[in-house]
């Protein structure tokens, strides 16, 4: 099992990578070692979530650095002065729609974000000459980066890679980078792609959060086209406990699926979600229903993705320990419970977004 020591988790602030941390400090008790939160809090990025952490563990276990994954000057000096053993590397910008209404920034962060990581990494572990065995880089994807299925098949870890968004072809690119130093440099990688995940902390842009907040404040729920697309829905716990996996055994240079095995139509998924959500709220299944919208479609939607997991599951016994229905209920119950959270994330930045996004 490989040991973790300095842990540099980039994007700690956003919603996989506050789920990651608060994972490993409070619940994985063969976890002993440092977590250094590189983020550069975005509209995305809330330290709110990690009151927890800050208040049991900063200064010991925890230390938050405030920095661009771009800004080679700032990395360099985080690996320096923690001694990073092991990166994991989530830091992103996440949100498809935002990607094709503005994908320069994603084309910046994720694509030079990457780079600048790969090679500080590199040199730094150049320079202490630590051993390969003893150093990872971790890299956080999706499974957008295979494109787009037709009704049926799935993507396994071979599958062609076929990104349709700015998005997924940016998480594409820093895929490819991040293999290209396996393979050149010979820097211990791994690389993680994973289906879409749902849960506590998940930024409000996203259709599950943007569902269940909609539907308590009696807005309308917007359905892109027909609402006939399908994703495959993963509880963020259960992708947190997948990467913990390929952490601590997984083969350099390997990439592995992470899914949920939990196909739904975006349609199908919201009338499991109301009927989840009316009576916790005291409304009629009927009313809210009456709050459906069917919206002008996004450009280039994909219509179906679906992972084959096998990998994981046989290398690792790793499975999916929440199912849908379950998790979609305590997802609800978080949301309804964190209102202070959810007021702390919808100033600023968050209500132009809003704003900009209706106008469009
Ligand atoms: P998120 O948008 O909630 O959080 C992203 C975090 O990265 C934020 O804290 C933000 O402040 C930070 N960040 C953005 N740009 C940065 C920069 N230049 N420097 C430093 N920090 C920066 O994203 P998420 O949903 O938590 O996704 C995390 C990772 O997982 C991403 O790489 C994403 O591609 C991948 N992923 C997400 C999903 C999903 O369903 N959410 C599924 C598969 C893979
Ligand atoms: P999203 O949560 O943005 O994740 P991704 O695009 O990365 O899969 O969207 C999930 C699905 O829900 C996707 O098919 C688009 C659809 N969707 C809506 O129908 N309405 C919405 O308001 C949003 C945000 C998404």
């Amino acid at each position: 099992m490989r040991k973790l020591t300095n842990v540099l988790v980039t994007g700690g602030a956003g919603f996989i990578g506050c789920n990651f941390i608060r994972t490993l400090l409070l619940e994985i008790p063969d976890f002993h070692g440092r977590i250094i939160n590189l983020d550069n809090l975005t509209y995305a990025g809330n330290l709110f979530s990690l009151i927890e952490i800050e208040e049991k563990f900063s200064g010991t276990r925890y230390f938050f650095e405030n920095g661009d994954i771009a800004d080679k000057h700032i990395v360099d000096m985080v690996l320096e002065k923690y001694d990073v053993d092991t990166i994991v590397h989530f830091a992103a910008e996440s949100h498809v729609d935002r990607s094709i209404l503005g994908p320069e920034i994603f084309v910046k962060t994720n694509i030079g974000g990457t780079f600048v990581l790969l090679e500080g990494a590199r040199n730094y572990w150049n320079k202490t000459g630590i051993s390969k065995s003893d150093v990872l880089f971790h890299h956080i994807s999706t499974d957008e980066v295979y494109g787009s299925l037709g009704v049926d098949g799935y993507f396994s870890e071979t599958t062609p890679y076929a990104p349709r968004s700015p998005y997924s072809a940016s998480k594409a690119s820093s895929d490819h980078l991040v293999m290209s130093y396996y393979h050149t440099y010979n820097l211990p990688v791994t690389i993680s792609n994973c289906s879409n995940n749902y849960g506590p902390y998940q930024f409000p842009e996203k259709f599950i959060p943007l569902a269940i907040l909609n539907i308590i404040e009696n807005k309308p729920i917007p359905v892109y086209g027909n609402g006939k697309n399908v994703r495959d829905w993963l509880y963020v716990n259960d992708h947190v406990l997948a990467i913990w996996n390929i952490l601590t055994s997984g083969n350099t240079g390997e990439q592995y699926n992470i899914g949920g095995e939990s196909e739904y139509e975006n349609i199908k998924l919201l009338h499991i979600l109301i009927d989840i959500i009316a009576p916790k709220i005291g409304l009629s299944v009927e009313d809210i229903n009456k709050t459906i919208t069917f919206v002008t479609d996004r450009p280039g939607h994909d219509l179906r993705y679906a992972i084959d997991c096998s990998k994981i599951k046989k290398e690792f016994g790793w499975k999916q320990t929440v199912d849908f229905f379950e998790g979609l209920s305590k997802t609800v119950d978080w949301y309804l419970i964190n209102k202070d959270w959810i007021e702390k994330i919808r100033s600023g930045e968050y209500q132009n977004w809003i704003k900009m996004f209706y106008q469009s």
